[in-house]
């Protein structure tokens, strides 16, 4: 169940106790401070933020409304098979501009070529990853036919043809892709919002990682579940470097790098 207002000032207020604090004091990882302090921490403004932003705001102010049906079990929006406007989608639902700019900060540096996204909503999220690396491929999958129809047409007329959406669920598209690609550089996991499901998401997704591979979780403090989800991820035999920024956490698979996890601020928190 989604935590109350007190739940996650609890949460924040355990993250604080344990956090290092802004400007990378403190982290002895050669890999994590370069990556904190360039990447993370960066603070480049690109031109195409801003055509993101006008897309997003377009979508604030838009009063059209979606059914939106169940594609999952578990509830995770508190509106599920109710008529919902586009515009509360875009304020509750889609990655907040700090995120967005941390997903196209973390592609740009890797450049990876082949990137998962679980949870496409209107399309937000998937703007800044693929926009990030035009060379690279990112597949998104979305349940909702109505904001994937959204997102689909929106990719089109930006001209992102690297964007390969998939209209679905995770549980029966998710093995169909991994069966087909080599394996995922990237992944943004940013949709049922339930612990088991991440996991079993997770488990499907870790045979084809490598070395070089990502994973960015969204929303690790959701819920109770989450939270203990997000620990076991972290402790994962195949995992070697675990970051965590309260909202999200970024998963690292090198090889040769004693398992460390760290907790860092960034963005509002
Ligand atoms: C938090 S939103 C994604 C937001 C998007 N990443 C962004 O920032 O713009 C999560 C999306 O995942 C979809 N979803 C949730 N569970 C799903 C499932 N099991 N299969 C397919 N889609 C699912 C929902 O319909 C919802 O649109």
């Amino acid at each position: 169940m989604r935590r109350g207002a007190w739940g996650i000032l609890k949460s924040y207020l355990q993250f604080r106790k344990k956090c290092l604090p802004k400007g990378g004091y403190g982290i002895h990882s050669p890999f994590v401070f370069e990556l904190y302090t360039n990447v993370i921490a960066g603070n480049t403004n690109e031109a195409i933020f801003e055509s993101i932003e006008a897309y997003r705001k377009e979508m604030l102010s838009c009063d059209i409304g979606i059914i939106r049906k169940s594609v999952a079990e578990s509830l995770n929006g508190g509106f599920r098979g109710e008529l919902v406007k586009l515009s509360r989608i875009a304020r509750t639902v889609s990655v907040p501009p700090h995120l967005g700019r941390l997903l196209y900060r973390l592609v740009k540096h890797f450049q990876p070529q082949v990137m998962l996204e679980l949870g496409t909503s209107v399309g937000i999220s998937s703007m800044y990853m693929a926009q990030a690396n035009p060379n690279g491929t990112l597949y998104t999958i979305e349940g909702n036919e109505a904001v994937f129809g959204i997102a689909q047409k929106r990719f089109q007329a930006m001209g992102l043809t690297n964007i390969k959406p998939i209209c679905g669920t995770f549980e029966t598209e998710l093995p169909h892709l991994a069966k087909k690609v080599s394996n995922f550089d990237f992944v943004f996991i940013d949709g049922d919002h339930n612990g088991t499901k991440l996991l079993q998401y997770f488990n499907v997704i870790l045979s084809k990682l490598n070395e070089n591979s990502i994973v960015m979780v969204d929303d690790i403090r959701w819920s109770n579940d989450m939270e203990d989800a997000w620990r076991e991820l972290k402790a994962n035999r195949q995992v070697s470097v675990s970051i965590d920024l309260f909202r999200c956490g970024v998963l690292f698979f090198r090889h040769g790098i004693a398992k460390q996890n760290f907790i860092l601020r960034y963005g509002p928190f």
